[in-house]
């Protein structure tokens, strides 16, 4: 056989699973200390009790010869699809069901997406930002190019007219920065993506954590339908991260090359992908209906408190940093001139806290470091004490 030696161009391992091999290898060593962390954006927060009660609803279906259901359809059961669109619908973006494709997480969508686009198309990525991006292009042996993000523009790189480019990503509120787009900003994506004729993928994972008057869908930005697709998660909205649920937008009329990329996505879903199971489907339903939309709510506005709470810490130490508005992650300056990792190394030998190097999200990230705000309310504080006691 012939291996795909784009693989060869990859770092030599996830970035989430390095750390999490440094902190076994620490936790091995230290068996007597607590490590909190705060690297991984995983929830802590159980399942609302809404959801929870459709899913063991479905399981009871499931049981019954009269409501057993076997294969689902390959884009998603009609009554999640129309429960998101429903929630579109609220923020003023038109999207019907049948824009809607349900699937396992953004995560495979923001991956698998790939597939419609040529090999070798030219992908213009954030830096820093969310590694899948630029591990998932090299992996299908595309060309990157970087909108570098840096304490100038708030990490909010903007588009350069003299950029050529097939794929733009952006991510709002981002990953790691938790910097924010603002509907100007997003306009002014949207019209070089038409004059580019290029096409943005817009990951919209955590939409829900935005309180101000901010875009969170870019289907509320004019002209979006002509260039977008986005992709959606219940993983940090409400807490799907084990659970599993998250789905691609892709409008109908979207053309390009002489191909409807609905149509593609059509196709190559039902030939690639065979549905989310019904279970968790009804759960995700749930999620989007008044109940458990408010459950979820409550949710976030806990790990917002905690949000809260290390950005208060970091206006004590005098530390500069973004996000924990409007974003569960708080992106601090390493202290001291520190690099990413020597802050990581540090951080966790002195306050046993775990947080992600900055580096680890791109060379813009190098001296940067994220904290993710999605622990308990105990951990959370106790590290902040941790850190003070270890930075003041
Ligand atoms: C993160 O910590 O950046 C995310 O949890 C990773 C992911 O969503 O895959």
């Amino acid at each position: 056989m012939k291996a795909n030696k784009n693989y060869q161009n990859l770092q030599d391992s996830y970035l989430f699973a390095t750390i999490g091999q440094k902190v076994k290898a620490y936790s091995e060593a230290n068996s007597d200390k607590k490590i909190i962390r705060m690297g991984i954006g995983d929830v802590t927060l159980p399942l609302a009790p809404a959801v929870v009660a459709a899913m063991q609803k479905a399981v009871a279906e499931m049981g019954e010869p009269e409501t057993f259901r076997g294969y689902g359809d390959y884009y998603g059961c009609d009554f999640l699809r129309t429960a998101i669109s429903d929630y579109y619908k609220k923020k003023d973006a038109k999207i019907s069901h049948e824009e809607v494709f349900v699937s396992d997480g953004a995560k495979c969508d923001v991956s698998n997406i790939l597939d419609i686009f040529a090999t070798g198309s030219v992908a213009l990525v954030p830096d820093p930002v969310y590694p899948v991006y630029v591990d998932t292009n090299i992996m299908a042996g595309n060309k990157i190019i970087y909108a570098p993000g840096n304490e100038e523009n708030n990490f909010l790189p903007m588009p350069d007219e003299g950029v050529k480019c097939d794929i733009i990503y952006i991510c709002s509120p981002n990953n790691p920065t938790g910097a924010v787009y603002n509907k100007e900003q997003l306009q002014k994506w949207v019209n070089y993506a038409i004059a580019q004729d290029a096409i943005i993928l817009y990951d919209s994972a955590y939409e829900a954590f935005i309180t101000d008057d901010l875009p969170t869908t870019i289907f509320q930005i004019e002209g979006a339908e002509k260039c977008a697709i986005e992709i959606g998660s219940l993983s940090k909205t409400a807490g799907f991260t084990g659970t599993r649920c998250g789905y691609a937008i892709i409008p109908s009329t979207l053309e390009r090359d002489g191909m409807n990329l609905h149509k593609m996505w059509c196709r190559r879903q039902a030939t690639k992908y065979n549905a989310l199971p019904y279970i968790i489907q009804r759960g995700a339903e749930a999620a989007f209906l008044p109940e458990g939309l408010a459950q979820n709510k409550k949710n976030i506005e806990y790990y917002m408190q905690n949000a809260k709470l290390l950005s208060a810490t970091l206006d004590e130490l005098g530390i500069w940093y973004s996000g924990g508005k409007n974003a569960p992650y708080v992106w601090l300056k390493c202290p001291d001139g520190l690099k990413s990792w020597d802050f990581f190394d540090m951080l966790i030998e002195k306050a046993n806290v775990v947080g992600t190097p900055g580096a680890g999200f791109g060379s813009q990230g190098e001296g940067f470091f994220r904290l993710s705000a999605f622990g308990s309310k105990e951990n959370t504080t106790e590290a902040m004490e941790r850190v003070k006691k270890f930075l003041k």
